[in-house]
């Protein structure tokens, strides 16, 4: 029987059925999950805790970036890379099951005055990207996505983010696009380098590292961190980040910051 409750803040916990995964690699996959109601509204940014079920050792919900939301169908869709236990039983649910879900947690990016914009996303950072690229069509910006990844293998879903502006690809082995670490690519070595804005998730090195580049290009940059977590409600503490005005809890003040605001 499906259960759905609604809190306060009109974060929602909800019972989903599995529709369907589609598997990228043989440790990443697409599972697309169908509500019983009417979705909310989804920014780009925010993510579920999704409930690991069946599986001995695991208590804890699982965060996820919502890839995408489907308001049509009513789905929501994630992009999961398999790590441990957890991801691992996403990806062994069958069409039909069932599973829990608190959503939509956290934050959003902002909307630049300007128009181009350059996003950057290593590994399953590039997850939160597809909502904010419709989004900037939406809304006319001029979208670049910067994917990186250790070789073409890691190289997912470009075809899908293509749909929403220019992409750039590095591998670390050079198979695909430029040889080396999405900070090493050409567009940051331009002169003109021209974009208003960076967007960054993925591993925090790249994403410091991208900060970086933002700061000595005086252009205002946003990083959606993915620190561990447990509750995701901000009660256990466990998620905290150090910055200019004090630890911050990423489930409920982030996950999305701005560079200047992180003690980085
Ligand atoms: C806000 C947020 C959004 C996320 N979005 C995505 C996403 O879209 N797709 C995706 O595949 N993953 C995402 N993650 C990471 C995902 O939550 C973890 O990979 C997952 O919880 C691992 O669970 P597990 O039981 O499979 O592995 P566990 O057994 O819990 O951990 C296995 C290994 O992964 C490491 N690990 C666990 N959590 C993280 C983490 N947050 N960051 C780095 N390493 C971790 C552990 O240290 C351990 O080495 C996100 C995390 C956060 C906080
Ligand atoms: S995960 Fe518990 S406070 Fe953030």
């Amino acid at each position: 029987m499906t259960r759905n409750f609604f809190f306060k803040n009109m974060k929602r916990i909800e019972d989903f059925t599995v529709i369907q995964h589609h598997w990228l690699n043989e440790n990443t996959f697409l599972i697309e999950l169908k509500s019983s109601g009417q979705l909310p509204v989804i920014l780009p940014g925010n993510f579920a805790q999704i409930q690991i079920n069946n599986t001995p050792g695991v208590f804890l919900r699982r965060p996820f970036s919502i890839y995408n939301a489907d308001y049509k169908n009513n789905t929501l869709t994630f992009y999961i890379k398999i790590v441990g236990k957890g991801s691992r039983e996403l990806g062994l649910l069958k069409p039909g099951d069932i599973t829990s879900i608190i959503y939509p947690l956290g934050n959003t990016f902002s909307l630049p005055d300007k128009d181009k914009v350059l996003i950057v996303g290593g590994g399953f950072g590039i997850a939160p990207f597809l909502l904010l690229g419709k989004s900037f069509r939406e809304h006319q910006k001029k979208t670049t996505f910067l994917i990186g990844g250790r070789s073409k293998q890691d190289i997912m879903l470009a075809s899908t983010f293509k749909k929403y502006g220019d992409v750039l690809i590095t591998t670390e082995d050079g198979s695909l696009g430029e040889k080396g670490l999405v900070t090493d690519h050409s567009v940051f070595n331009n002169n003109n380098f021209g974009y208003d804005m960076i967007y960054t998730c993925g591993p925090d090195p790249m994403m410091k590292a991208v900060a970086n580049i933002a700061r000595n290009k005086n252009i205002p940059c946003e990083a959606s961190l993915e620190n561990m977590m447990a509750c995701g409600f901000g009660a256990c503490l466990c998620c905290v980040v150090e910055t200019t005005s004090g630890n911050k809890c990423v489930c409920t003040e982030g996950p999305v910051f701005n560079i200047n605001d992180l003690a980085w």
